[in-house]
C-alpha cells in the first residue's frame, strides 16, 4: 500500500470560500475519507499548510479544524513567500482563494517557484491579465487550474445527462435566474452576509466579474460555445456597511442582465442580482426549453416536462387559472450520490498533478470567464452587442 503525500499551500484560506468550500468541504473531507484512492494499493493524501496575513485567524482555523481530522492543529504561517520557497517543508501545489485583486502577485510567486497552481475565479479583472497569468504558467510548463465548481453541481450533471440522452431535442433557449437579497448592513439587526469588497469595483467587486465567469464555463460546457453578448448592469443599492461598521459607497454593479447568443443560435439569458427576493425553487434556477422537452434546474434538483406532458394553456384572466403548472413536472431521481462540487474538482486536480491525468479547467479556460465579464461590461457601457473572440 503506497500513500503519496501532496503538499498544498492554501492561501487566503481564512476567507469565506477558502474556509468553507476549499478547506473544510474539500481538503479536510478528502483527508477524512482516507485520501483520493487511485487503486487498492495507491492513495493520494493532501497535506495542507494554511497561509494568509493574520496569524490569529490562521491559528484559530488551524486549531478548530485540525485536531478532529489529523489529531493536531493544521500547519500555518503568515510567511507566504517562505512557504512558496520551501522554508516550511516541501509543498508542490499552490492554491489561492484570496481576494481577486491579490491573485496576480501570488500566482506569479508560485510560478517562479515551479508550483502546480490552482485558484479561485476570477483569475483577474481584465482579460489581458488573466491571459498573462495563464501564459506564465503554461510557459513554465506548470500544471494549473481554476475553480469551475458549478459544473459538478448535481443539477448541472443532470442537465448534461438529459442533454446527452437527447431529452431536449434541439435546445431553443436557456434562462437563468440567479441571486438573492444581500443585506446592506444599514438596517438594525440585519447584517450583510457577503464580503463588502463584492460591492466595490476598486476592490475587484461587481456582479458581472463575479458571475459571468461562472456563466461562461456553464454555458460553454453544458450548452455550447458563446458567440456574442449583450448586457446591462446596475448598482441598485448605492450604500452598504462594511465589516468594520462603516458605511461606504457601492461602486460596483450589484445586478446584471445578459443575453448570450451561442454559435448554434441558442439564446441563453441570465439575470443575476444581489437585490432580489427569492420566489423560485432555488438561489439559481435554470430553465432549458427544447423542442422535445424542458427542464428546470436548481442547485441540486431538476424537474422535467416532456413534449407529451406539456399542458395547453388558454389566456383568460377573467377566471382563476385552471391549470396547476407545477403539477406537470417530474423530478429527476437521484440515482447516484453527488459529492461536494468543489471537492470533486479538487480530486481531479490532485489526480492531474500526481498522475498526469487530463484536467481541462485551466487558467486559460478561466480567462474565458474574465473575457465574458469584460465584454459584458463593454456591452453595457457601449449599449451594443459584442462578439466574443476566440482566446
Ligand atoms: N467559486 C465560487 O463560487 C466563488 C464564490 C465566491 C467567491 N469566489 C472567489 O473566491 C475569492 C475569495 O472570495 P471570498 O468570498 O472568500 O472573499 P473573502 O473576503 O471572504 O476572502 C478573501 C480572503 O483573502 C484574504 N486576503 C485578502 N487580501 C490578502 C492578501 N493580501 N494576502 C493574503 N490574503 C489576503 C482575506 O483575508 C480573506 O481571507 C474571490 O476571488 C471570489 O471571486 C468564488
Amino acid at each position: 500500500m503506497e500513500t503519496r503525500r501532496l503538499g498544498i499551500i492554501m492561501n487566503g484560506v481564512t476567507g469565506r470560500m477558502g474556509t468553507n468550500q476549499h478547506l473544510i468541504r474539500s481538503i479536510l473531507a478528502i483527508i477524512q475519507q482516507g485520501g483520493v484512492k487511485i487503486s487498492p494499493e495507491f492513495t493520494l493524501m493532501p497535506d495542507p499548510i494554511l497561509t494568509g496575513r493574520n496569524e490569529n485567524k490562521l491559528r484559530a482555523l488551524a486549531e478548530m479544524h485540525g485536531p478532529a481530522v489529523i489529531g493536531e492543529p493544521l500547519k500555518y504561517t503568515t510567511d507566504v513567500p517562505g512557504a512558496i520557497d520551501g522554508k516550511h517543508d516541501d509543498y508542490e501545489i499552490f492554491f489561492d482563494a484570496s481576494g481577486t485583486l491579490q491573485r496576480t502577485k501570488f500566482v506569479e510567486m508560485a510560478v517562479s517557484a515551479g508550483k502546480a497552481i490552482y485558484c479561485e475565479k476570477p483569475t483577474a479583472v481584465t482579460t489581458d491579465e488573466a491571459i498573462r497569468l495563464a501564459k506564465l504558467a503554461e510557459d513554465a510548463g506548470l500544471k494549473n487550474g481554476v475553480v469551475q465548481d458549478k459544473l459538478w453541481l448535481p443539477s448541472f450533471r443532470k442537465l448534461r445527462m438529459l442533454n446527452e440522452q437527447g431529452f431536449f431535442g434541439k435546445i431553443l433557449s436557456v434562462r437563468g435566474e440567479f441571486g438573492y437579497w444581500v443585506f446592506t448592513g444599514l438596517d438594525y439587526d440585519q447584517p450583510a452576509q457577503r464580503p463588502s469588497w463584492n460591492y466595490r469595483a476598486e476592490d475587484g467587486g461587481g456582479m458581472m466579474i463575479d458571475m459571468f465567469c461562472h456563466w461562461r464555463y456553464v454555458i460553454d460546457n453544458v450548452f455550447g460555445p458563446v458567440k456574442s453578448v449583450v448586457a446591462h448592469g446596475a448598482t441598485d443599492l448605492p450604500k452598504r456597511r462594511n465589516e468594520n461598521g462603516e458605511v461606504f459607497d457601492a461602486t460596483a454593479d450589484d445586478s446584471a442582465y445578459a443575453i448570450f447568443l451561442l454559435e448554434d443560435g441558442t439564446v441563453c439569458q441570465f439575470n443575476s442580482s444581489w437585490c432580489t427576493r427569492v420566489r423560485r425553487d432555488d438561489l439559481l434556477t435554470i430553465q432549458v426549453d427544447g423542442e422535445k422537452g424542458s427542464a428546470v434546474a436548481g442547485l441540486r434538483e431538476v424537474h422535467v416536462q416532456s413534449a407529451a406532458e406539456t399542458p395547453k394553456p388558454v389566456w383568460n384572466p377573467d377566471i382563476p387559472q385552471p391549470i396547476d403548472f407545477y403539477d406537470g413536472w417530474q423530478l429527476v431521481p437521484n440515482n447516484i450520490e453527488y459529492d461536494n462540487a468543489f471537492k470533486i474538482q479538487w480530486e481531479l486536480f490532485l489526480r492531474h498533478v500526481a498522475l498526469d491525468e487530463p484536467f481541462r479547467w485551466t487558467l486559460r479556460e478561466g480567462a474565458k470567464g474574465v473575457q465574458l465579464a469584460e465584454l459584458g461590461m463593454k456591452s453595457w457601457h457601449d449599449h451594443c452587442w459584442v462578439d466574443v473572440p476566440a482566446l
